[in-house]
């Protein structure tokens, strides 16, 4: 199977600063960034056939699946068996790309979906932009039978508000390696923090909306719940963070944000190099 290279950074030293895996992420997204990545993932079958799962489902924009893919490829398989936890599912994309990378690559992992299925629930008016009923379009009959004519038998969606629905799932569900969290409204978004106790040691979590024009109310629950480690900037589209979720790391610029942690025993791995980072320090002088 094809698979994209990731180029290396070796400025950046291996290993953990007070929590961090800063090195992952600077990878990540520099690559992302700088290196062409989405180009160079058209030659990856894997990401090829996932995108096409996903797309006309989702609403996840093409420049934020290669930061799901990257990670499940090359992270969650050094941090333990986990599974997958999608807080705002709407009509699957998202979900089915991470189901369809899971059952390629990580054999013991499901994906859980949790959405309403049927609209936002009521939202802030001082703050969200969504309001209640928007989403309201998906059709869980038929996304619950898409997966089996996808070949996925990995993935299940879980409906009703979170607050209702993912108390007695996390139960069944055990731990969490990953959690995606789309769902745009400040209360939604800051639902995520039910999911730290289940998560597994140098998880990860990743949030789609901070940064996105439509979801202040994302960016608020972010940093009411980061608050001082936490910086940034409007322009900037993806945060990732691990289970040391208290100690963030900046690690991408531009239009994508990632931030990377990890706790020690991910170690310091990553993919191999490929070649020399000259053009990312000229990138970052300009
Ligand atoms: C932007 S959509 C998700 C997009 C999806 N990940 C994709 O791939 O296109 C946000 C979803 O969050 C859901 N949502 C927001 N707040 C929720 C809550 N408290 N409980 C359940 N679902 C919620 C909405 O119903 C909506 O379907």
């Amino acid at each position: 199977m094809s698979k994209v290279t990731l180029t290396e950074i070796p400025q950046i030293e291996p290993g953990i600063r007070r929590g961090r895996n800063v090195h992952e992420g600077y990878v990540r997204a520099c690559n992302l960034q700088f290196d062409n990545l989405l180009t160079r993932l058209r030659a990856d079958s894997l990401y090829m056939r996932c995108l096409e799962l996903a797309q006309g489902r989702t609403l996840v924009t093409e420049e934020k699946l290669p930061n799901l893919y990257l990670l499940l490829r090359y992270y969650l398989p050094s941090i333990g068996i986990g599974n997958i936890v999608e807080f705002g599912t709407y009509r699957g994309g998202s979900a089915l790309f991470l189901a369809a990378l899971a059952q390629e690559l990580l054999p013991d992992c499901r994906v859980f979906g949790f959405d309403s299925f049927a609209g936002m629930p009521s939202t802030e008016r001082e703050i969200d932009l969504h309001q209640a009923g928007d989403f309201r379009d998906a059709d869980l009959l038929e996304l619950t039978g898409f997966p089996a004519s996808a070949g996925l038998q990995n993935i299940e969606f879980v409906p009703g508000l979170f607050e209702n629905s993912f108390p007695d799932a996390a139960a069944r569900i055990g731990k969490i390696a990953l959690c995606h969290v789309d769902c745009d409204i400040r209360s939604a978004v800051a639902y995520y923090d039910a999911s730290k106790r289940h998560m597994l040691p140098g998880g990860y979590w990743v949030f789609d909306d901070p940064l996105v024009a439509s979801c202040t109310g994302a960016m608020e629950a972010v940093r009411s719940s980061s608050s001082s480690a936490m910086g940034c900037s409007r322009n900037r589209l993806i945060h990732t963070w691990s289970s040391g979720q208290d100690s963030l790391q900046k690690a991408s610029l531009l239009w994508l944000l990632a931030w990377a942690t990890s706790l020690p025993r991910c170690g310091p791995r990553g993919p191999g190099v490929s070649r020399p980072l000259r053009f990312i320090v000229d990138s970052l002088r300009k």
